[in-house]
């Protein structure tokens, strides 16, 4: 989904004072191997939060080479039972491969279809850009999958956090009014979900 290059590749130049549509480029004559590799996603995330899972990001941020290819990769790792909660990419379609473990991956269109698929390694999915979806545990040991996006920074609207977590927060009023529900159940929602970001 991100516009085409316009060179072999432009390295993210981190130190940049300017900003334009993705990174200014580092000078060729500082470019390296090193800069086209990235060893970010080999190791297994920290699952101890209120989800048991984690997103290990491989995009343009960690990794400079993938500057405006328009393609990355995150790494999700799940503890047995574990969700990554309902989230959508507002800059990519996502596609992953289980690598370990058994993943309930599902997926709601604009029309509010739930599509679902239990998954064992080997298997893919694909997301279409934009729609909300969610992978959940539901083997007996650990999972993780690996995902790519076709841009280098997909971005993640997560449903929880950016509902009950946002900084300031979204007033109680307008939470009750959408959930139809008693203002302690928001507080209660926002006291956990609070702690995970
Ligand atoms: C998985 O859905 C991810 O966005 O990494
Ligand atoms: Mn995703």
């Amino acid at each position: 989904a991100d516009p085409d290059p316009l060179q072999d590749f432009c390295v993210a130049d981190r130190n940049a004072t300017i900003s334009v549509n993705g990174f200014p480029c580092k000078p060729i004559s500082q470019v390296t191997s090193e800069d086209f590799f990235f060893s970010g996603l080999m190791k297994e995330g920290n699952t101890s939060n209120i989800f048991g899972s984690t997103v290990t990001l491989g995009n343009v941020l960690e990794f400079p080479g993938l500057n405006t290819l328009g393609i990355s990769m995150n790494r999700v790792d799940f503890a047995p039972g574990g969700i990554n909660p309902p989230h959508s990419h507002p800059r990519a379609t996502e596609s992953g491969v289980v690598i370990q473990g058994k993943l309930l991956v599902g997926f709601v269109t604009t029309n509010n279809v739930y599509y679902s698929k239990v998954l064992s390694a080997g298997q893919m999915f694909v997301i279409p850009r934009g729609l909300v979806h969610f992978q959940r545990n539901v083997g007996e040991g650990k999972a993780f999958t690996l995902a790519a996006f076709n841009s280098h920074l997909p971005g993640a609207v997560v449903a929880p956090t950016t509902l009950f977590a946002s900084t300031p927060s979204i007033p109680n009023e307008v939470l009750t009014q959408t959930f139809q529900v008693e203002e302690e159940v928001i507080n209660s929602i926002k006291s956990k979900i609070g702690g995970t970001i």
